[in-house]
């Protein structure tokens, strides 16, 4: 197996792929809310079995422990619980996906039976109105109803909230306060600088000590200690909630970060921050994909996220 260990003593331990680029949500951090860009796939999607070639090398390289399915919006790849079922019979347990949940009411228990473990859910608002102007898209009950189902279905659910300055600042409580009810952890998430949010982040941040600052006000809360590897940074509240905190900016996590990312034209990625794609076609012979994982590892950034015009949409968070 290959230990590919940098200066930071970082591997790659955790794959995120991400099946499509397309989605069928609009979050203003995302898109520029064009209807090409919103609407449905109806470009070709990637079939499972290269998604499967591919991904099956890389776990022979790197022992692979987890990887997190995303998107676009994951649950719109058509043959998903194939991709899953995949991974598991390639041993890989710790199965993930990240997704806004719209369709998921319908299809929680059949990704439960294909072997997924956990989801992680994004959502902005529990505002009608609000998550209307987060996402473009009026039916907040479909992902509440969602989240539910999946709750229902045995897995392991977090929700994702990503908080802009202005926009939906006014949800940090309201948001924790839904999270308690339904006793699931909850993150929220600084906005990043990514695709058309490129160099213009921070004029919408709405920064980790401004989320605690709010929270404040409602409760008394402790930190927790850092996992490692963990994008979070957790607190406890004196209800007893925990909620994390994803401060990309204020506290980037990149010296321990073990992710790579493999999109749907096949390519890997070491760092969020760098749109230089590394084309992996699933045919190389092991000293190939070695090297070809050794320059991703190069990518990845010694301390801060520094953007990229990449949008989350293609690469998936
Ligand atoms: N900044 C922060 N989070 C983002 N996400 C998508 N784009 C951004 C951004 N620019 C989040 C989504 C989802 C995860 C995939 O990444 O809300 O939770
Ligand atoms: Fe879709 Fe996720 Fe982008 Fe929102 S952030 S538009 S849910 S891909």
């Amino acid at each position: 197996m290959l230990e590919l260990n940098d200066k930071y003593g970082r591997s790659f331990k955790t794959l995120r792929v991400s099946l499509l680029s397309t989605c069928n949500l609009g979050c203003i951090y995302c898109t520029m809310g064009s209807e090409d860009e919103i609407t449905v796939d109806r470009k070709p999607q990637a079939s499972a079995s290269s998604f499967l070639n591919t991904i099956g090398k890389l776990h022979a390289q790197l022992g692979l422990k987890t990887i997190r399915f995303t998107g676009g919006e994951p649950l719109l790849y058509r043959e998903l619980t194939s991709v899953i079922k995949g991974a598991k019979k390639l041993g890989i347990d710790d199965l993930k996906i990240t997704s806004n949940g719209f369709l998921l009411e319908r299809m929680a228990l059949e990704l439960k039976e294909a072997g997924l473990r956990s989801i992680n859910i994004s959502l902005d608002a529990v505002d009608g109105d609000t998550f209307f102007q987060m996402t473009r898209r009026k039916q907040l009950d479909r992902t509440l109803r969602g989240i539910e189902e999946a709750i229902n279905a045995g897995l392991e659910v977090k929700i994702n909230a990503v908080i802009m300055k202005g926009k939906n600042d006014n949800q940090v409580l309201p948001l924790l306060n839904y999270a308690s009810k339904m006793n699931i952890p909850i993150r929220f998430l600084e906005v990043m600088g990514m695709g058309h949010l490129f160099g213009k982040g921070d004029q919408y941040l709405f920064t980790q000590q401004n989320m605690l600052d709010v929270i404040a006000t409602r409760y008394d809360v402790i930190r927790l200690p850092r996992k490692p590897s963990s994008t979070a940074n957790y607190w406890q509240t004196n209800q007893g909630g925990v909620f994390g905190i994803i401060a990309n900016d204020s506290e980037p996590f990149c010296k321990d970060c073990n992710r790579l990312r493999l999109d749907a034209e096949g390519n890997i990625y070491g760092c969020l921050s760098n749109n230089n794609p590394i084309a992996v076609s699933g045919d190389e012979d092991s000293i190939q994909l070695k090297d070809k994982l050794q320059q991703a590892m190069q990518q990845k950034q010694s301390l801060n996220f520094v953007g990229s015009e990449m949008s989350m949409m293609h690469i998936g968070g």
